[in-house]
């Protein structure tokens, strides 16, 4: 059996310790270097890190002979410290109980009748984003990352807690951007974790006292949302929301409705996964159909012929429909060659191997803990951003090379100075 290759030992350990934010540089190098599949040292950690498209989906099945891999706890180490030190939906074991209780409860949310209900809000919030990012002109230097968060802010503070942030209305300093501030503090946090084990016993160091302040603050934001949704009393029967799905669950061993304690994890997880990945991955859209011409010519001709985009001719498009998201193939396209190169939730997903085990031809030992990458897509923002408007870098960003080198990890991949660009309204 060949022996799985690996970059040296020192080296990685080096690079994510040195520089967590940058480790999926490190990762995407060797990836291009060892293959689809290598093996590195990470701390006292044996692990497989898998991007063969094959071996991904062969151990992400839940049947067949991989169906027994389950989350690695180490791997979801620094996303706890985000839940108040306690799982999550996230970091549960799938094969646990308390994964089933909680995914069973929460998956009518995510219905295909539920989310299709949620579609005229994220209309309205993008149309929002839309004027707001009209009366700033073309001329204005805009962080379209920024701007992008807003949007997922307002959609997941709708459709996950009943909550209207009011975060695509404008774009200037309020509880919104305290709210993203506060996230992005704690993602940063959560991000160093992950990239040290040793961390909680540093206390000492000031940095490490400073991120426990931002946790801290992160904490204090999701205890007072949670507050809020008691304060409204038991959810409504018709209420669609994450939040009401959570506050209707019950504990299996007692049969009374969950404590706080117990429902502060949930609600910080919803919050923070559903957040800034969804945000970033618009950016990072907005940002690669920028670079290729071709490309934006492509997307805004299928608009065009879906009778979407804003023309002379037809200032005032129809509004979008839940149909039109599975209509729109290209943009669908140029969203997922866009998740390819930059997989917002970066840090992947992680398996542990319960047994040893064969993997791509190579013979993988009990405990060694195996990484890979996921995708999903934000249609509808997208399809009417890019209806409403051309999207330019702006200089301040040093072109592409400047975004390149601005790329950082704080659990999803993202451009760490903001994605500065123009906004040329259509038809232009
Ligand atoms: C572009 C958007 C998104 C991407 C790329 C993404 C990525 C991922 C990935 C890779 C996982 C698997 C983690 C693992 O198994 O280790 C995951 C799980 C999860 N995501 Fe997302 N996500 C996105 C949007 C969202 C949204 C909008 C929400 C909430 C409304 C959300 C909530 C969750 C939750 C709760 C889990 C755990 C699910 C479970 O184990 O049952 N994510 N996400």
């Amino acid at each position: 059996m060949d022996k799985l290759p690996h970059p040296p030992v020192s080296s990685f350990v080096r690079g994510v310790a040195k520089c967590g934010r940058d480790s999926h540089r490190k990762l995407t190098q060797y990836a291009a270097q060892y293959g689809g599949i290598y093996s590195i040292r990470f701390y006292h950690q044996k692990v497989v890190v898998l991007s063969d498209p094959t071996i991904v989906h062969q151990v992400l099945a839940r049947e067949g002979p991989f169906g027994l891999l389950d989350k690695a706890a180490a791997g979801y180490f620094g996303i706890d410290v985000l839940t108040f030190g306690r799982p999550s939906l996230l970091s549960h074991p799938t094969h646990s109980d308390a994964w089933r209780h909680v995914r069973k409860s929460v998956s009518p949310a995510f219905a295909t009748r539920n989310i299709k209900n949620g579609l005229p809000h994220v209309v309205s919030v993008a149309g929002q984003l839309v004027s707001a990012l009209k009366a700033l002109g073309p001329e204005a230097v805009v962080d379209m990352d920024r701007a992008a968060q807003r949007e997922s802010l307002d959609v997941i503070g709708r459709v996950g807690f009943g909550k209207d942030y009011g975060a695509t209305r404008c774009l200037g300093g309020d509880e919104a951007e305290s709210a993203l501030s506060t996230l992005q503090k704690g993602m940063v946090e959560a991000q160093k974790y992950l990239s040290s084990p040793l961390r909680p016993y540093l206390w000492f160091f000031p940095d490490v006292r400073k991120g426990r302040r931002d946790l801290n603050a992160f904490h204090s934001m999701i205890r007072v949302l949670l507050a809020e949704l008691r304060a409204r009393g038991p959810p409504a029967d018709d209420d669609t929301t994450i939040a009401a799905h959570l506050l209707r669950m019950r504990d299996p061993a007692t049969g009374l409705p969950l404590s706080d304690e117990q429902l502060l994890p949930e609600v910080s997880i919803i919050f923070a996964a559903g957040l800034e990945t969804t945000g970033h991955t618009i950016a990072w859209t907005l940002y690669l159909i920028s670079q290729h011409p071709e490309a934006e010519a492509r997307v805004v001709s299928e608009l065009d012929a879906a009778g979407l985009l804003v023309t002379g001719s037809c200032p005032h498009p129809r509004t979008l429909t839940f149909d039109d998201l599975g209509n729109l193939p290209y943009l669908s396209a140029c969203i997922k060659e866009s998740m390819r190169m930059y997989p917002v939730a970066a840090s992947g997903t992680s398996r542990e191997a319960p047994a040893p085990m064969l993997l791509g031809g190579y013979h993988i030992p009990k405990g060694t803990q195996l990484w890979s990458l996921a995708r999903m897509n934000y249609t509808a923002a997208l399809a009417l951003l890019l209806s409403s408007f051309s999207f330019r870098l702006a200089a301040e960003m040093g072109g592409e090379a400047g975004v390149r080198a601005s790329e950082c990890m704080s659990v999803t991949l993202q451009p760490s100075k903001g994605l500065l660009m123009h906004c040329i309204p259509r038809p232009c």
